[in-house]
């Protein structure tokens, strides 16, 4: 018989965890605190007791258990509220089911071909405007050139073509559209630091931006939405704007308890920065080991021929090797570090008693770094992906693998990711070379734990000529 223990049981660490300001450093403090603590262990945040976990099984339990036994963190909630983006990602039990039926729907694998088309449209016109700096290219700030080729891939699939619109209209819609992620970003990288506080202080600029970015979002929904009247067959390019509201009509739901302009936003701020930083990580990856390079380079030659870019989307299916850089890429150096759910009940998980209200940070990139569910884990090899190249003894625990999360929450739109991402490795490696800048020197083979925008990469027109000697 297995007795039963509180959280009080379970090793602590004796000082308040103070939160790093950057952001993007938070789960670093999680991630050190679990060597010294283990897989569940607790900490005091904000004058209460926070449990960490680290085990695959149960964050895959506690993942699984929604929206039932857990839900989000609620004063994370009320920090995305401030910043009127507490749609899905805020949402619990009837009112997330019935915004996750909806966002769902617009992400379904028969509208991949239409969506697609703006993806390619993207990737051509990165790849023409690279070519057109010839042998200045090296000296783009790449960083900046994958994160616009983001903003302008989803943005053009949320919103579709804005044709449609008066053209001084579409200009100033155009520019506010392409601004979202820095502004609504402003207040993301305060997210945790503004946690603290009871109240927020509020910006005065944040608020007029947000003013206007919801006057332009309801503009192209009256538009989407009209033109879906028309029997004309005006407006039938897709965008997710159109599916959504069409979603929407069919489960007879309205805009505001879809709190579709919010989840319009939220899935902006979803998938823009999230696929660029994803695809740069995988730059950074093939930069730093030359043989992955020249694996992806093979497989592209042997689907594009002398370069281009991928214009069949069936093609996307061959990219075998790419897929399996990208997952290990994801699994190294994942951008989701950590999730926070809170305990909706008390419940007992194993042999430890949770009571109602907890919060529990899921230390979900971490998992997959642990030689418990990889074979040698902290070593890059996409090889491990692979049917014809793995190893069956070697330990492999897809269920740690957890960069999308996983369950009921887990992220719809990792599709439509893998999509773009692929597409745009597939042309970059066709048609050029990544390096690391000479001054930069990667330290440890796996590590990300330097600045994660901070890359150092360079791009050049690849010469097949002098293809990486290897
Ligand atoms: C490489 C890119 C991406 C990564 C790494 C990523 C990762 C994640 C993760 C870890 C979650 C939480 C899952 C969970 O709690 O189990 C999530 C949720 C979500 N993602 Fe993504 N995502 C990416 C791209 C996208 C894209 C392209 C979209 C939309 C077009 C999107 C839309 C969402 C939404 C709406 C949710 C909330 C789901 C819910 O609460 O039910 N994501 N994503």
């Amino acid at each position: 018989m297995c007795s039963i223990k509180t959280i009080s049981a379970l090793p602590g660490h004796p000082d308040p965890v103070v939160l790093e300001p950057d952001f993007n450093r938070v789960h670093e403090i999680f991630e050190k605190l679990a060597d010294r603590y283990g897989k569940l262990f607790t900490v005091q945040f904000a004058n209460r007791p926070l449990v960490v976990v680290a085990n695959a099984n149960q964050i895959n339990f506690i993942l699984r258990k929604r929206p039932d036994l857990f839900g989000p963190y609620s004063r994370k909630n009320r920090v995305l509220e401030t910043m009127k983006v507490d749609g899905i990602e805020a949402a619990d039990d009837h009112g997330w089911k019935r915004q996750r039926e909806v966002i769902a729907a617009s992400m379904e694998s028969r509208h991949m071909a239409q969506y697609f088309e703006y993806i390619k449209a993207a990737t051509g016109d990165l790849k023409n405007h690279w070519i057109t700096h010839g042998e200045n290219l090296s000296k783009i700030d790449l960083e900046a050139e994958i994160l616009g080729f983001s903003i302008s891939v989803f943005t053009s699939m949320v919103f579709g073509d804005l044709a449609d619109m008066p053209v001084g209209e579409q200009e100033v819609t155009k520019n506010i559209l392409h601004n979202l992620v820095p502004i609504l970003g402003r207040r993301i990288d305060a997210l945790l630091p503004q946690m603290h506080l009871e109240s927020f202080s509020e910006d005065n600029y944040f608020d007029e931006d947000i003013r206007e970015i919801f006057r332009a979002v309801k503009n192209v929904i009256a538009r989407k939405g009209s033109l879906l009247n028309d029997t004309n067959g005006a407006g039938n390019a897709v965008s997710m704007v159109r599916l959504l509201i069409e979603a929407m009509k069919e489960k007879g739901s309205d805009i505001r308890n879809i709190k579709l302009i919010e989840n319009i936003l939220l899935i902006v701020l979803a998938s823009e920065p999230t696929t660029a930083n994803t695809l740069l990580r995988v730059l950074f990856c093939i930069a730093k080991d030359p043989q992955v390079q020249r694996d992806i380079q093979d497989e592209v030659d042997a689907v594009l021929g002398n370069g281009g870019i991928i214009e069949d989307i069936e093609d996307i299916k061959k990219l075998k090797c790419i897929d399996a850089v990208i997952l290990e890429t994801m699994r190294t150096s994942s951008v989701s570090r950590l999730a926070i759910v809170e305990a909706k009940a008390d419940l007992v998980m194993d042999d430890v008693e949770i009571p109602a209200g907890t919060p529990l940070v899921l230390l979900i990139a971490r998992c997959a770094l642990d030689d418990e569910n990889f074979h040698q884990a902290r070593v890059f090899d996409h090889r491990r992906w692979r049917s014809e190249t793995k190893v069956e003894s070697s330990k492999h625990n897809g269920k740690a693998f957890l960069g999308f999360g996983s369950g009921p929450r887990s992220c719809p739109g990792r599709g439509l990711a893998m999509l773009v991402i692929k597409s745009a490795l597939a042309m970059i490696c066709g048609n050029f070379q990544i390096r690391l800048s000479p001054e930069k020197q990667p330290g440890d083979k796996t590590g990300f734990n330097d600045k994660p925008l901070s890359f150092g990469l360079t791009i050049e027109i690849r010469d097949r000529r002098h293809d990486v000697a290897l």
